[in-house]
């Protein structure tokens, strides 16, 4: 069973989640690791910051088949065959509407010329990549008879994966089952193809449809970390990967990914987007594996397998989570990084374990948890042109609240004070005195790491200027200094959003 992994393209175009350059690169590494086939890189005609970033990831990943998005035309196909040029295994994905509704609004386009468009765009970028896939967009609100004939075009013009995407999240398992097994039993040279399917989530069925689909002869799965995607987002790809794995028995289909890893690439992407996982949600949530009634409680000492159906290790959690405190060494510190997935060059480590000592000194016990936090926040920022520095704030119910607050702009040193309605006002004053800007505050969350009147908080920014969103992020036990490292980050990705044109952004 294939995994397509879309985070970087479908997930990207959640509304507020947007990842610069460095960020991509990460999650691409992180799920190259995993053992996930396809990661699709991004749009490249869509801004020159989707095209660096598929050339980008193109160019590192190895293990991985790198993917980019194209439309049925030629200007998209060659510049998407160009961000790939670099890619060990590329392939070109075009895709254009099939339904009579988009055909007749979207595309404005008779039904005969979309068919013609199907054969063009697929020879097209079979010229350029021998591996094209091709999808039908709003494929499962298309007419039986006319999908069927495109897909047998696409196939006969070199389309070596046959994409069908449930682009509205309309279908249902039984619906969706019948619709692969229809194109299966109807498309003459169905055999020549891979049957893939691309579930969003808008009635909270990506994930079963997708496995429908499996169980009727699909054999790719297009997910996202966490499920993150267009509106209510795509079938979640732990979840599938991890339904796979733990219903052996019913469906008997074996992925490549190492589902050790889902914990990490789940934070890794919550951490960039600022997209924070709901707590019950499924493999993923902080509650997935917590037991909180005594008769669940006893039983799980009796028997694990009582309330368990999965083992938290499965998907990368410890079961014992307190880690270290304020004696622990540097020595045993990398090795907790090594422990939990991490590869950082020796100066990330000495900033992190830096930072880990400051954190151990305040907070007696340090989780699992913090040190993934800590570590998100000391190695997401290593490029940043605005620093924090420090942070010392007046608050309390006899106002006025102020806040004093140190930063580097550019290596320079620069101080502000400034008041404000409550604390966390008084501190994006002081930073907007120091770095003045445009940006309105979209997003202010914050989220208590681990438990306890100790934890750290974790802080999302979203910041908003000339129609493009940013998400920062900032962790530290004071959830102020978090505060604050939340904006300045937003902050440093705004500059490198200003950096970059983007001259048009388009969705699929
Ligand atoms: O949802 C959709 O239809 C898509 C296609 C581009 C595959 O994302
Ligand atoms: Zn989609």
């Amino acid at each position: 069973m294939l995994i397509f992994d879309t985070t970087l393209r479908d997930g990207e175009q959640s509304p507020g989640c947007s990842m610069n350059l460095e960020e991509k690169l990460q999650v691409a590494l992180v799920l190259e690791e995993m053992g996930v086939d396809i990661i699709e890189a991004g749009f490249p005609i869509a801004s020159k910051g989707d095209f660096d970033a598929v050339q980008a990831v193109a160019a590192t990943v190895k293990a991985a088949r790198v993917a980019g998005l194209a439309r049925a035309t030629r200007r998209d196909i060659d510049r998407a065959a160009e961000a790939l040029k670099g890619a060990a295994a590329p392939r070109i994905h075009t895709f254009i509407s099939t339904s009579p509704l988009h055909m007749k609004f979207k595309l404005q386009m008779e039904p005969e010329a979309v068919h013609q468009a199907v054969v063009d765009s697929v020879s097209y970028a079979r010229n350029l990549c021998d591996d094209v896939e091709w999808s039908p967009e709003d494929g499962t609100r298309t007419e039986h008879d006319f999908l069927c004939r495109c897909v047998e075009s696409a196939i006969k013009a070199g389309a070596g994966t046959i994409n069908i995407p449930d682009t509205v999240g309309y279908t249902i398992p039984e619906e969706f089952h019948a619709l692969i097994a229809m194109l299966k039993n109807r498309v003459p040279n169905i055999d020549k193809a891979v049957i893939s399917v691309h579930c969003h989530n808008d009635l909270g069925l990506g994930v079963a449809n997708s496995l429908a689909a499996v169980q009727a002869g699909a054999r790719q799965v297009e997910c996202t970390v966490n499920g993150i995607g267009e509106r209510a987002g795509n079938a979640a790809m732990e979840e599938v990967v991890m339904a796979l794995r733990t219903r052996h028995d019913a469906m008997p289909y074996v992925t490549g990914v190492k589902t050790e890893m889902i914990t990490k690439a789940s934070h890794l992407v919550s951490a960039i987007t600022g997209f924070s996982v709901q707590p019950n949600k499924a493999i993923v949530g902080a509650n997935a594996f917590a037991h909180e009634s005594g008769i669940h409680q006893d039983g799980m000492l009796k028997n694990a397998e009582t309330y368990e159906i999965m083992t938290p290790e499965s998907v990368g959690l410890s079961r014992s989570k307190l880690v270290m405190g304020k004696h622990s060494g540097r020595h045993a510190f990398k090795s907790k990084l090594e422990e939990l997935g991490f590869t950082l060059a020796e100066n990330e480590i000495q900033g992190a374990f830096v930072r880990f000592k400051d954190l151990a000194d305040a907070k007696k016990d340090v989780y699992d948890e913090d040190i993934i936090a800590l570590v998100d926040d000391a190695v997401l920022r290593h490029n940043d042109r605005l620093r924090f520095v420090s942070l010392q704030v007046v608050c309390g119910s006899k106002g006025p609240q102020t806040a004093e607050l140190e930063m580097e702009i550019d290596g320079r040193p620069c101080a502000a004070k400034a008041a404000g309605n409550g604390p966390v006002d008084a501190t994006f004053a002081a930073i907007s005195q120091l770095f003045p800007h445009e940006a309105s505050l979209q997003l202010y969350q914050v989220h208590a790491v681990t438990q306890g009147t100790d934890a750290q908080a974790e802080v999302t920014v979203r910041l908003e200027e000339a129609g493009k969103t940013v998400n920062g992020q900032g962790a530290d036990h004071d959830t102020l200094v978090a505060s604050a490292r939340a904006y300045i980050n937003a902050l440093n990705k705004l500059l490198v959003k200003r950096e970059k044109t983007a001259p048009s952004v388009m969705s699929a």
